[in-house]
């Protein structure tokens, strides 16, 4: 399967989380979406990092049969480092490591000489500093809106000066950053993440959760996309 690009850095992307699909059908779920959503959020928990555990690479080769979709894997884990390389011939395309476990420089190194897209995640109470020296070095900023480990938890609306700081910083040297916003995303609440700087929207529950997941995720590009024009 020929997969579609990143696309140009800045755009917004609706990447809805599998995390709140029906993991019995979960290639059914992925193909209902992707009328009106750009990247597939891949949400990898050890059990370790956060107080969950998910899927890992053989859930992602399985689901690149359905979803010809930039998949963007999240990786909360105190060890990627291990699994980089498993992620990435599974068919990840792009790989979110957490600055809280250090070793940031190595990762990144790694990935890149993979051939992955890396992005580098902060949790709500990880302060800006922690990650603005790597800004350079990544492709995407994960500013996680909720403590990271369970979908259809609340917004926490205090990160949005945190991603105004990293929008002011990607504008003022003209970077080419991705910035992402993860956690209690909404028709509400994706507009207050646009106007603050994101560009990458995740929503699980708000998506997968309803009735009709192709119609949310479509309202939510339509909330989004109000907030910049
Ligand atoms: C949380 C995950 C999220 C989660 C988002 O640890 O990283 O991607 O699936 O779920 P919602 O959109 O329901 O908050
Ligand atoms: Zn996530």
């Amino acid at each position: 399967m020929t997969v579609i690009d990143a696309g140009p850095v800045g755009e917004i992307r609706i990447a809805p989380s599998i995390l709140s699909a029906d993991f019995g059908e979960l290639g059914r779920c992925v193909e209902e979406v992707d009328p009106e959503t750009d990247w597939l959020h891949v949400d990898v928990m050890d059990g370790h990092f956060v107080p969950n555990v998910s899927l890992g690479p053989p859930v992602i080769s399985s689901i690149r049969n359905y979803s010809a979709r930039f998949f963007d894997c999240h990786l909360m884990m105190t060890d990627p480092g291990r699994y980089l390389e498993a992620f990435q011939r599974a068919g990840a395309n792009g790989c979110t490591v957490h600055v809280e476990i250090g070793g940031t420089v190595q990762l990144i190194e790694q990935a890149r000489a993979l051939g992955l897209r890396i992005g580098l995640a902060a949790n709500p109470d990880t302060p800006f500093e922690a990650v603005a020296t790597f800004l350079r070095d990544i492709d995407l900023l994960l500013l996680m809106t909720v403590f990271p480990g369970f979908g259809g938890q609340s917004f926490i609306g205090d990160v949005m000066e945190k991603v105004r700081a990293a929008r002011y910083e990607v504008d003022r040297f003209d970077l080419d950053l991705d910035i992402e916003v993860d956690g209690g995303i909404d028709v509400d609440t994706a507009p207050l993440a646009v106007s603050a700087g994101a560009n990458v929207l995740v929503a699980g529950s708000a998506i997968f959760a309803k009735s009709d997941p192709l119609g949310a995720a479509r309202e939510i590009r339509a909330a989004a996309m109000s907030a910049r024009s």
